[in-house]
């Protein structure tokens, strides 16, 4: 290497833009790593902290992938060595990038002063200004994307209605106003304090039915007590029933269910419910009947048991966590007015003309959120409360849900 490349590399690396990007890397990387470990790995993280902790995740995602899948086993996330190579490695590659980025605008930027001697003196110079200053743009306009997907639209709860006509609806449940609200997650991603803001806002529909269609708890069994305490005040003031998500089990599915029922939610996995009058739920067969299936991936889905012994003139929801309970041949056999499903968080990502591009239903977007006309009955799917593996929403805010039945 010649001396005077030696000599222009030396002051590029100690250039306050380089060191600038170096100190940001190491103090990024090690509050990313001792974050990490708060959250996931001693699992104590106060809920004060929560955004913060989304948005050091979300720059490092694609490490986190990656480390899923080089790692060789799903649990990467729960690593401290993992951590450290993700963060110093994630954010590593956003320095060089910026640095990258700023090489090439500036290069850009001469290249165009020499294209553009010929042109007004003013127009070169604020052409250049912005070329040299894209790379901070960039890195502003990154930020504010980081901070409306973890901060304002993951707390951004809409309340969304929709009217659905049931044939022999009797007259004393035509109006019903049935409050659905889904996958609450409460865990490491979502806070307490928004969870309750949910039931405050659902109770304030003035429901007459609420149902729970899983996902009350993420990641462990630390969350349980504390994600169906949070459902208490709903099951106080109207008749309140629920299933089992795919996360209820992966925490511990006895545990939960006996936490839910403690707290007077009616559980129907693979059993039933019935509506004799509007304030009162009963075993007894007759007036509006609230079945339910287990969930999908973690437990048997059994429509004879949930609807067993109920005449076929008894207007009938169904309660299933996963939507794609819907495609199944044996609810065929049942008379389903409307199933109520969660499950998908509507993608938790939909973009403009595209949609979502990842959803958890072996049939593509037809199940991601909304009304939708199943092979034998309609399926209501909610976007839900709270998020699962990404700790981010764009285009799919919360929701919970008022779905009035009405004769038809
Ligand atoms: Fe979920």
């Amino acid at each position: 290497m010649s001396g005077e490349r030696f000599r222009s590399l030396t002051s590029w690396f100690f250039s306050r833009r380089v060191l600038t990007v170096l100190a940001a890397w190491v103090v990024l990387s090690g509050l990313g790593t001792w974050r990490h470990h708060k959250r996931w790995i001693e699992y104590n993280a106060s809920d004060s902290w929560t955004v913060v902790d989304s948005m050091l995740h979300v720059l490092v995602l694609p490490g986190w992938v990656a480390a899923k899948v080089t790692g060789g086993h799903y649990n990467a996330v729960y690593s401290l060595h993992w951590a450290i190579i993700v963060n110093t490695i994630g954010f590593g590659m956003i320095g060089a990038g910026y640095l990258v980025a700023s090489g090439v605008s500036r290069r850009l930027s001469a290249w165009l002063q020499e294209i553009t001697c010929t042109q007004s003196e003013s127009v070169d110079v604020d052409r250049r200004s912005l070329l040299r200053a894209a790379p901070e743009l960039a890195l502003v306009a990154g930020g504010g994307g980081l901070v409306y997907t973890t901060l304002i639209e993951p707390a951004w709860i809409h309340v969304r209605r929709h009217d659905v006509p049931i044939a022999g609806l009797p007259s004393e449940f035509d109006g019903l106003r049935v409050l659905q609200i889904t996958d609450t997650h409460r865990g490491p991603r979502v806070t307490a304090s928004f969870i309750a803001e949910a039931v405050r806002l659902g109770l304030a529909q003035e429901p007459d039915l609420a149902v729970l269609t899983g996902d009350y708890v993420h990641q462990g069994a630390k969350f349980i007590e504390e994600s169906a305490a949070l459902m208490a005040p709903l099951a106080r003031a109207v008749p309140t029933v629920g299933v089992l998500g795919n996360h209820d089990w992966y925490a511990g599915s006895r545990r939960v269910r006996g936490a839910l029922s403690a707290h007077g939610v009616w559980m129907v996995d693979n059993d039933r419910c019935f509506m004799q009058t509007r304030n009162t739920l009963s075993h007894d067969a007759g007036g509006l009947c609230i079945a339910g299936v287990g969930d999908l991936l973690e437990d048997d889905v059994e429509p004879s048991a949930a609807f067993a012994g109920v005449g076929r003139d008894v207007p009938r929801l169904l309660l299933s966590h996963n939507p794609d309970v819907a495609e199944m041949r044996e609810l065929r056999d049942h008379r389903v007015d409307l199933m109520l499903s969660g499950h998908t968080h509507g993608g938790q990502v939909s973009l403009p003309l595209i949609g979502a591009p990842g959803v958890p239903s072996r049939y593509g977007q037809k199940y991601s959120k909304g009304l939708v006309d199943g092979p034998s009955c309609r399926v209501h799917i909610s976007t839900g409360v709270g998020m699962s593996v990404a700790p981010f929403r764009f285009g799919v805010p919360p929701e919970i849900n008022v779905l009035t039945l009405v004769k038809a």
